[in-house]
Formats: C-alpha cells, sequence, structure tokens
C-alpha cells in the first residue's frame, strides 16, 4: 500500500528513486511517479496509473534531467481511482512543489473547501493534492519550506507519510510522520527517505526510524529530526540486519517461490538461540519480568488474515502448555467491541510487517489501557514492535510476496516459542512436554524441507485441476486455521473461491455444498500423536466421499487408514499433531501458486492487494 522514496545527493536521481520504487513494488499499487528539481531549478513530474514500467516507458520517452533531489511514489487508490491524474507526486505554489503521501487525511473535505475558497483549483480527486495545494499557499505566502510544512502537518487529521521538496531550497527533503511508517538511510554524501528500509537497502545499511509525530529534513550532507513544533530531537541510527540480496527473486520464477522455499531457513532462524539446555528461553519476555508473566490471566492475539490464522494456530499450543485461555481476535473488530481488559490481561500482535493499521490500532487501544503488549513481528523496528512491551522478533528475512508463506510458518514457531516459555515461567509445563516440544524445534527446518519437497507432486495436481473453480478445506484442532489459510492463499493469489472449515462443523451446514466431483483437502492429524482427532477427520473424509468429493488427503507418512477414501494423498513427515500445520500447509502454498502460474496470473502482486495495509 503506497511506496514512499526520497533521495538527496549527487548520484543519477531518478535511477535512485526508480530502485527504491522497484524494490516497495511488493507494497502493492496501481500508479507510480517521480519528481525531480531539475538542471533548470524547477520542479518536474513523470507519473502514470498502472504498473512501474509504463513509468519507466514515460520516462524513456521523456526523459528527467535531475539535479540530484527528488520524490517517488507507488500509489494504492484511496480517494480516486487510479489514473495518471491521481498519481502522486502532487503540486502545488504553482508547480513550485512536489508531495508524496500514503494514508488518509481524513479532514481532507474541509481543507479542500478552505483551499478553493483561497482560489485554488484542483485537478485531482485525491486529498493529497489539497494537501500539496495549501503547503503551497503557504510557501508562496514568504514562508519556508520547513515552517510551511511544520503548520500544515499540525493541522492533518488522519494517517500520513508526507514528503515535500521545493524549488527554492534545492537539495532539501521534508518528512513528516503520523500512525505511517518513516526510515531515513544514512549514505556518504547522500541521503534516502523511505516507507521502509527496502527503499534504500541497496545503497546503504545504516538507518534511523523517525519516531511517530516527527519531521525528517534531509539534504544531501545533514539529516535533523524535529517534533511538529520544530523542537530538535535525538535520534539513533541501526545497522539493517537484511542485505539487499534477501530482497532479489534470486533466479526463483516468483518472490512466493523462493519464500517458500526459504521456509526451513526461516523456521530455522525463528529457533536460533532460544533454546538454551534443553529450555525455551526468549530474553524479550525475561525482560517483561517474571512476576508481570506469572500474573497474566487472559491473552488475547490480535491480528488479520494470514497472522491470525497464525494466531489461531499458537492459541491452541499457548493454552495447552501455559494454561492461560487464550482468544484470537481480528484487530480491526477488537477495539469496537469494548474488550474486558485488566493489568492482568496480555495483548499479543502478530503481523509481518509490524505496519498494519488495524493491527497498530489494536495495539495502542491495548496500551492506552494499561495492559501487556508483546508483538510476535517479521520487521526490525517496524511501529507495532517499537510501540509494545515486548517484541519477539520471527527473523524470517524479508517477505515480498503479498501472499505470505514463510511469516506464516515462523509466527506459528515463535508463537510455540512463547507459549513454552510462559509455561515454563508459570510452572504449567511438564518436563515431558517440554522435551518433547524441544525435540520437534530440533528437527523442524529438516522436516520443513521435504515438506517443501512435495512441489512437484502438488505442481502435478495442480496441472489437472487448472479449471477449478470452487476448493473446499478441512481441518480439525491446529488443522482447522491451517485449512483457512490453505483457502485465502488460493482466492488472493489464484481467484479462486475456496473455503476453509472446521471438519466438525461440516455437518451443521457446509456438506450442502458437496458435490459430485467437488474438491477438498483434507489436514488429516497424525495418527500417532492425535488418534481421537484422527479417527473423528477419517469419518469426515468418508462422509464427504459418500457425497461425491474428490478428496485430497494430507497426511503424516505411513498414514494407510485414509487411503481407500482419497483420490490423493499428498505425504508430510512425521510430526506431533500440534506442530502438522507449520508443515501441512506447504502444499497448499503450492497449490495456490500453481493455480495462480497456470492461469496466467501474477502471484507475487494479486489484484487489489497490498503486502502491508497501511490504512483502516
Ligand atoms: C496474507 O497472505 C495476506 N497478505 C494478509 O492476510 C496479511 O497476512 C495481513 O494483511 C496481515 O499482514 P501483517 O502480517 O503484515 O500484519
Amino acid at each position: 500500500m503506497c511506496g514512499i522514496v526520497g533521495y538527496a545527493g549527487p548520484n543519477d536521481t531518478v535511477e535512485a528513486l526508480l530502485n527504491g520504487l522497484r524494490r516497495l513494488e511488493y507494497r502493492g499499487y496501481d500508479s507510480a511517479g517521480v519528481a525531480v528539481i531539475d538542471d533548470t531549478g524547477g520542479v518536474s513530474v513523470r507519473k502514470k496509473s498502472g504498473k512501474l514500467v509504463n513509468l519507466e516507458d514515460l520516462l524513456k520517452a521523456s526523459p528527467l534531467e535531475a539535479a540530484g533531489t527528488g520524490i517517488g511514489h507507488t500509489r494504492w487508490a484511496t480517494h480516486g481511482g487510479p489514473t495518471d491524474v491521481n498519481a502522486h507526486p502532487h503540486l502545488g505554489d504553482d508547480g513550485r512543489l512536489a508531495v508524496i503521501h500514503n494514508g488518509i487525511v481524513e479532514n481532507f473535505a474541509e481543507l479542500r473547501d478552505e483551499v478553493t475558497s483561497r482560489g485554488a483549483e484542483l485537478l485531482s480527486e485525491t486529498d493529497t493534492e489539497v494537501v500539496a495545494v495549501l503547503l503551497g499557499l503557504e510557501t508562496a505566502s514568504g514562508k519556508d519550506l520547513e515552517t510551511a510544512f511544520r503548520e500544515v502537518v499540525q493541522r492533518l487529521h488522519g494517517t500520513f507519510t508526507l514528503l515535500a521538496m521545493h524549488q527554492s531550497e534545492p537539495g532539501k527533503i521534508v518528512a513528516a510522520r503520523h500512525h505511517s511508517p518513516l526510515v531515513v538511510g544514512l549514505g556518504e554524501g547522500e541521503n534516502f527517505l523511505g516507507f521502509d528500509v527496502a527503499a534504500f537497502v541497496s545503497s546503504t545499511r545504516r538507518a534511523v526510524v523517525v519516531n511517530e509525530d516527527n519531521i525528517a529534513i534531509i539534504t544531501p550532507d545533514s539529516v535533523r529530526i524535529t517534533d511538529f513544533t520544530g523542537a530538535e530531537v535525538d535520534f539513533e541510527e541501526y545497522e539493517v540486519e537484511w542485505d539487499a540480496g534477501a530482497a532479489d527473486k534470486g533466479g526463483w520464477s516468483s518472490f512466493m517461490a523462493k519464500e517458500i522455499n526459504e521456509q526451513p531457513e526461516a523456521i530455522a532462524n525463528t529457533i536460533r538461540g532460544r533454546i538454551v539446555d534443553g529450555h525455551v528461553e526468549i530474553p524479550e519476555l525475561t525482560a517483561l519480568g517474571e512476576d508481570r508473566l506469572k500474573e497474566i490471566d487472559r491473552i488475547i492475539i490480535v491480528a488479520c488474515g494470514t497472522a491470525s490464522y497464525a494466531g489461531m494456530v499458537g492459541s491452541y499450543a499457548i493454552e495447552q502448555w501455559a494454561r492461560i485461555p487464550v482468544e484470537v481476535q481480528l484487530s480491526h473488530e477488537f477495539r469496537y467491541r469494548d474488550p474486558v481488559l485488566t493489568d492482568r490481561t496480555m495483548v499479543i500482535s502478530v503481523s509481518q510487517s509490524g505496519e498494519t493499521m488495524d493491527t497498530l490500532m489494536a495495539v495502542k487501544y491495548a496500551i492506552e489501557r494499561g495492559v501487556t503488549t508483546v508483538s510476535v513481528c517479521n520487521t526490525q523496528s517496524a511501529t507495532i514492535p517499537r510501540e509494545s512491551d515486548a517484541a519477539v522478533y520471527t527473523h524470517a528475512g524479508p517477505e515480498v510476496a503479498v501472499a505470505s508463506t514463510k511469516a506464516f510458518v515462523a509466527q506459528i514457531t515463535a508463537l510455540y516459542l512463547l507459549g513454552l516459555h510462559l509455561g515454563r515461567v508459570r510452572g504449567t509445563l511438564s518436563a515431558e512436554d517440554e522435551a518433547a516440544a524441544v525435540e520437534q524445534f530440533e528437527t523442524l527446518p529438516e522436516k520443513m524441507a521435504e515438506a517443501v519437497a512435495t512441489h512437484e507432486q502438488i505442481a502435478q495436481l495442480a496441472h489437472w485441476m487448472a479449471d477449478t473453480r470452487s476448493v473446499l478445506f478441512l481441518g480439525r484442532h491446529v488443522g482447522y486455521p491451517a485449512a483457512l489459510e490453505g483457502a485465502l492463499k488460493l482466492k488472493e493469489i489464484a481467484y479462486i473461491h475456496a473455503e476453509g472449515f472446521a471438519a466438525g462443523e461440516l455437518k451443521h451446514g457446509p456438506i450442502a455444498l458437496i458435490d459430485h466431483g467437488q474438491p477438498v483437502f483434507v489436514l488429516v492429524p497424525s495418527p500417532r500423536t492425535s488418534p481421537l482427532m484422527h479417527s473423528k477427520v477419517v469419518s469426515n473424509i468418508q462422509e464427504i466421499r459418500a457425497r461425491g468429493a474428490r478428496v485430497i488427503a494430507i497426511v503424516e507418512k505411513g498414514d494407510t487408514a485414509v487411503l481407500p477414501f482419497a483420490d490423493d494423498v499428498v505425504r508430510i513427515p512425521l510430526t506431533d499433531a500440534l506442530f502438522d500445520p507449520i508443515l501441512q500447509v506447504v502444499p497448499l502454498q503450492w497449490f495456490a501458486l500453481e493455480l495462480s502460474t497456470a492461469k496466467g496470473l501474477d502471484v507475487d502482486q494479486p489484484r487489489n492487494l497490498a503486502k502491508s495495509v497501511t490504512v483502516e
């Protein structure tokens, strides 16, 4: 959802902006544009609806001669459709200044009335142009860019990462954030601004996170940060962990294929350093204090989409090991239900990006009510982990494809580690359960590699099922959220109708959907470690088979009970039932990818979707 890049320096400005925008493409967008201070000292803009390649073609046809300062944007439409005119940057002060923006200006109608009553004409339907014009009215009245910018951002309601530059102060970019992220990249004789570090990581790994309600002012040689009143703010730089190569496709057909293949390593990285002498120890939780962890009497996991399914899987394990009631709520529903929260509640947010606005708002709501907040997050120094009392990073590496894969399995892994840590500290975890879980973790990356190797079998299956119009997914216990995740993957990237159900729920309604040839994936629990659930799921398979379903069973190796009733059997390595979904989801990820590919769709950037949803 909107990519933002700023560059001040001596190198090729247009290339620096395009390079940043390419690396932010994963965020999802429907138009793109750049503005530079050109070699005549004026502001020049090129912008185009559609993918970045359209902007690149425009720049070839009509090149920009940049003099070293520029801003670039990929827009995910909110106010006004994805047209050339609505694309950012937007201009003010008779074309002397340019602005780009992520977020929503909620009081834009009121500001639009003000600027039009002051004689301004608006060309687009966007809230951003209103801000650009308002800022232009201020600079035109004689204020310098910083002063005018400070005054304008204080008047904005809503959410924004906002960048502006003016031809009267070439070499300078001002940038503000309010409930939307902003990072500065520190180079040698050049500096960058970005929505996240991907915008500049190929040029520098030295970064500074701009705090909430702060303004960054960059030139090629300087970086200053102030608050909205103009008071100088100290800042600290940090070294970005992800290298530039980690965000490249590296020879794979898509980022999603690469990221599915990276899952063994992602899981190993999540576990690394967190098992010490046979015990799970998460230092970030230890820092909260044992007493605080012992007092917790309720956990609420808040998350959206795939992360919420990871939260659902995690809730079973945390409850089992730590004996604390755990519920999962969609972040965007959480605060509207006026939840019962006390100082003994822990809110755990799960978010790959750490910037999902719905989840951020849920976390802020929890913080305001004095509960303990823990963030399970993949992105270093993102807003949610920084706002929370403790951050448990998944260390899965950058996830670029819109469809989440390695982040999902890493989130479940992190939640399981968290459950084991809580169980140990609270004395509810038996030595046998801890030893069994630790043993599972030790072999999990290897087993994940075997699950990834189901690709070929799934590719054939998908080939035969290329015309499928609807697919159902069934699971029980931790298999239920994994079934929901399998369905979401198919909807997201193959645009195929799909539903996930708890297997036991089938007879209460959804079985009416089963018709001759209806494909149903069934996630079968381990018969060794969960014999009762296994037998129930085998009965469910017989029920749907009897009604004509085409059954594709995901089973543990050696499970022969389903053979008479399944059309296809996909085998995953032996594991304990709680760990099943981490492996079972992999063939479902491949299935979605293969069907998307067979339909000729863009696997990594499906229509209408953004990687991180930074508006509510
Ligand atoms: C998953 O494939 C989706 N892209 C989406 O459901 C995603 O998981 C959700 O928007 C939450 O994102 P987050 O983990 O960055 O908070």
